[in-house]
């Protein structure tokens, strides 16, 4: 009979609105003692919500735990309350094993210490002596590919790197739970295949693992069983493909607006939070998103940063998570390059007609500061389809079109010769 190393009987979360606390790791603590832990002044309202509600699961000791869900559906939330992060509000999350997590960009490593240190102090948080990191140290250097930086204080490391040297951390250093939040959605995709290759090889090691991911086709591949949150609850449970199922018919009817009206609320952090983000077609005649159609995406949000010079990048991927294209808003006029004061904006990208194929899309958006630094990130923030009008196409031919692209190209045919005449000089 299989071992359970997680039983999660109850799990709540509530958070107040506008409490947002920033998180202080045991790392932190261990590193300065001197460092009161940080605690934002909070505004404390009456508003609640709750980020997960009545979360009952098991985990069998080698399973590989897919965790799919939309924006704010609570599965960070749920992360975080196994790596001990923050505290449950109610029910309990009974834990086997070491753990180890690779959660958001900016949780797992302490900034002034340089890529070296903060392996050591990784390895001793996992409780493993200083010999066996020792074993480990190399492997997880060449994993992370970023040797030369290796004596350099990690703050000075671009996110990329960062992600690099805590996913080859978190995978090396043998936690019997390893606890992966979108991670792959930072690297280049030569990486994200290396850390699913890698997970893939943890797992079949006996060890557990519960990876948080918008990548349907990572946790169809990667996951022996998958949950889907809704709400802050459990809304499928079981074989990965089903509940992959579920979860998209769900996203379908979809999301061609999403709204967060209450800043406090809505997603970002504490430079950047979502206030609304829109589909609009922009051609006057047309009804609705087909290959034909031009449109727009616009994006509503709030900076709280003020002097930040801000642009938007934008990815767009299909189901099979292929990336078709990323665009930045480097080339627009008004305030690109400018500092951004503080209050709501609105950026809109406009997407030509006759270039998308039918099928469903989805966009990730990350905000960049000073043209490379990252300041926030959304994964798939909006869900769309296009479709496509029968009776717009010509001739009688009604399968579907492959490739991920269907622009429409310009073609030319002309009749140059009768089969008598001769060729050579054409
Ligand atoms: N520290 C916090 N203080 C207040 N509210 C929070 C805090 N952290 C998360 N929330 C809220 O809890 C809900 C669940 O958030 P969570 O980050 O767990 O979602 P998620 O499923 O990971 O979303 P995403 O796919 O965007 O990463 C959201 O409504 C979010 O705004
Ligand atoms: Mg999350």
């Amino acid at each position: 009979m299989c071992e359970k190393v997680l039983k999660i009987n109850n799990l709540g979360k509530k958070y107040f609105i506008g409490e947002r606390v920033s998180y202080t790791a045991l790392r932190d603590v261990l590193v300065s003692k001197l460092k009161a832990p940080f605690k934002k002044a909070a505004s404390r309202e009456k508003n609640f919500i709750w980020a997960l509600r009545d979360v009952t699961f098991d985990v069998n000791d080698g399973d590989i735990l897919g965790i799919i869900g939309r924006n704010g559906a609570g599965k960070s939330t749920l992360l975080k309350i196994l790596s001990r992060i923050t505290r449950p509000t109610t029910g309990s999350a009974e834990i086997r094993g070491r753990v180890g997590s690779l959660l958001e960009v900016g949780t797992g490593f302490h900034p002034e210490l340089t890529g070296r240190e903060n392996i050591y102090l990784n390895g001793a948080i996992l409780g493993m002596h200083r010999t066996e990191i020792n074993r480990k140290f190399d492997e997880i250097v060449a994993f992370s590919e970023i040797e030369k930086f290796i004596d350099t204080p990690v703050k000075f490391y671009s996110s990329g790197m960062y992600v690099r040297l805590a996913f080859s951390v978190a995978a090396h250093l043998e936690p019997e739970i390893l606890l992966v939040d979108e991670v792959l959605a930072v690297g280049d995709a030569g990486f994200q295949k290396k850390c699913l290759g890698r997970m893939s090889e943890v797992s079949r090691e006996g060890r557990t693992i519960l990876f948080v991911s918008h990548n349907m086709h990572a946790v169809r591949k990667l996951c022996s069983r998958a949950i889907f949150l809704e709400n802050g609850g459990i809304e499928a449970a079981g074989e990965p493909g089903t509940v992959i199922n579920n979860y998209l018919s769900r996203v379908k009817d979809a999301q061609l607006s999403q709204v967060w009206e209450d800043m406090a609320a809505a997603p970002g952090n504490d430079a950047i939070r979502m206030h609304k983000v829109q589909i609009q077609l922009t051609e006057d005649e047309a009804e609705q998103l087909t290959v034909w159609t031009s449109f727009k995406i616009e994006f509503y949000f709030w900076n709280l940063e003020p002097g930040l010079k801000l642009n938007l990048s934008m990815r767009l991927y299909n189901f099979e998570n292929i990336l078709l294209f990323n665009s930045t808003s480097v080339f627009e006029s008004h305030w690109h390059g400018k500092p951004f004061k503080k209050g709501l904006y609105k950026s809109t990208c406009y997407v030509p007609g006759k270039l998308l194929n039918d099928g469903m899309y989805y966009i990730d958006l990350l905000f960049i500061k000073d043209t490379t630094t990252r300041v926030c990130h959304f994964d798939n923030l909006l869900t769309f389809e296009i479709g496509e009008e029968e009776a717009s196409r010509p001739g009688k031919w009604y399968g579907k079109y492959v490739g991920v692209v269907r622009p429409f190209l310009q073609w030319e045919t002309e009749y140059i010769a009768d089969p008598a005449h001769e060729t050579k000089n054409v």
